[in-house]
């Protein structure tokens, strides 16, 4: 067996009796997040209050967080999912005069349905071409007016992987801030937001981040952070949550109300312990594994949604015109994947083998051939 998942699915014990295969929408509970869920439960069952612990909790999951993704504590507000965290940026830039937005056709649909919602703002949506979202579609696309580009890291259907770098190269030069999604990519694919660039981002953490839903990640640049003044703005994210008082430092200014603490608890634990396994090699497994599942698929016959140009995916997504069918029937066979619109996700994480993916296609291809 290969190296991390020997050494870390006794951790998992869903992986014992299925093929867990479902990052890119709920990952495979570990041991020590369980664990964490059940000392919330615990702590309020036995003790009756947990409310300074807690706070404790909420600053090492900011930590953690800050830590996997390269960012410094005071740049991560706490918020309740990526949409909430969009609603909070687009709040903090009615003082600013450009009322032009960029996003793209590989966004999560909450994006657009953010952005539709600002009757104050004009949109442009970059198109995909064959699967991608060429860079000179940025160059046209965003312009002087333009206030923010929001772009995803990782597609979340086809598992197409941008190359943020390059795109912040851009925005910075025309003067647009950049909002990156990379709830399907934080967990899984190393992020240095300062080498990149990147101005704001945002992550929830039930995918690859091994958490549970009801808790997300934003990230503001410092210095960006302490020039906005978001509309949607309360206790949380001032500088004394009792009175009148001005916004808190940094990016805690984007923080509302009172934490989802059972999750921030399931946060801490599992980006603890991601940030031990480390990035580099959770990232070098996966690819390795996806590589395989890729040339595998190919093999039987199937055909794959997101390797444009060549490119290795974040997940393996393969075409099916009854993807929720097939999901169902996989289930029966034991492998928890993510049908969505007409492909399957196969999104592996450190735990997985190449034996699991290798199974999940065989019986895949025989359903499909079976049709
Ligand atoms: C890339 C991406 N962004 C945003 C979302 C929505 O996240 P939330 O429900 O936390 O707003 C999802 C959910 O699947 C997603 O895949």
């Amino acid at each position: 067996m290969e190296l991390l998942p020997q050494q870390y699915r006794h951790l998992f014990p869903t992986v014992q009796s299925r093929i867990m295969l479902a990052s890119c929408s709920q990952s495979a509970l570990a041991e020590p997040v369980s664990k964490a869920i059940q000392d919330y439960h615990d702590s309020l069952l036995h003790r009756g209050t947990n409310w300074n612990e807690a706070i404790d909790k909420t600053e090492s999951a900011r930590n953690e967080f800050a830590r996997l993704i390269g960012a410094e504590p005071d740049e991560i507000a706490i918020v309740p999912s990526v949409s909430d965290a969009l609603i909070s940026v687009a709040s903090s830039l009615s003082a600013v005069k450009k009322k032009h937005v960029v996003y793209t056709e590989m966004d999560f649909p909450a994006v657009s349905h953010i952005w539709q919602a600002q009757s104050d703002y004009n949109v442009s949506v970059i198109p995909s071409i064959d699967g991608e979202l060429p860079l000179e579609q940025y160059e046209t696309s965003i312009t002087e007016e333009t206030v923010l580009t929001c772009v995803p890291h990782v597609h979340y259907r086809d598992g197409c992987i941008q190359d943020i770098k390059a795109i912040a190269a851009i925005t910075k030069r025309k003067g647009s801030m950049l909002f990156v999604d990379a709830y399907q990519s934080a967990g899984h694919i190393p992020i240095d937001v300062k080498e990149w660039g990147i101005d704001m981002l945002a992550a929830g953490t039930r995918k690859y981040m091994l958490g549970i839903p009801g808790m997300a990640f934003l990230y503001v640049r410092k210095e960006l952070a302490n020039e906005l003044k978001p509309k949607a703005s309360a206790w949380f994210g001032r500088e004394n949550g009792f009175g009148v008082s001005s916004y808190a430092e940094g990016a805690r200014r984007f923080q509302i109300g009172t934490p989802a603490f059972i999750s921030v608890y399931a946060a801490a634990a599992a980006l603890s312990l991601l940030n031990q396994i480390g990035m580099s090699r959770i990232r070098d497994h996966i690819k390795a594994v996806i590589a395989d599942a890729c040339q595998y698929a190919a093999e039987k016959g199937l055909k794959l949604a997101g390797a444009p140009s060549g490119q290795q995916p974040g997940m393996v997504s393969i075409r099916d015109e009854r993807a929720s069918e097939t999901a169902a029937l996989l289930k029966k066979k034991n492998v928890i994947c993510a049908p969505r619109d007409n492909v399957i996700r196969l999104a592996p994480h450190f735990y997985n083998t190449k034996d699991e993916l290798r199974y999940a296609i065989d019986e895949m291809a025989a359903m499909l051939s079976a049709r």
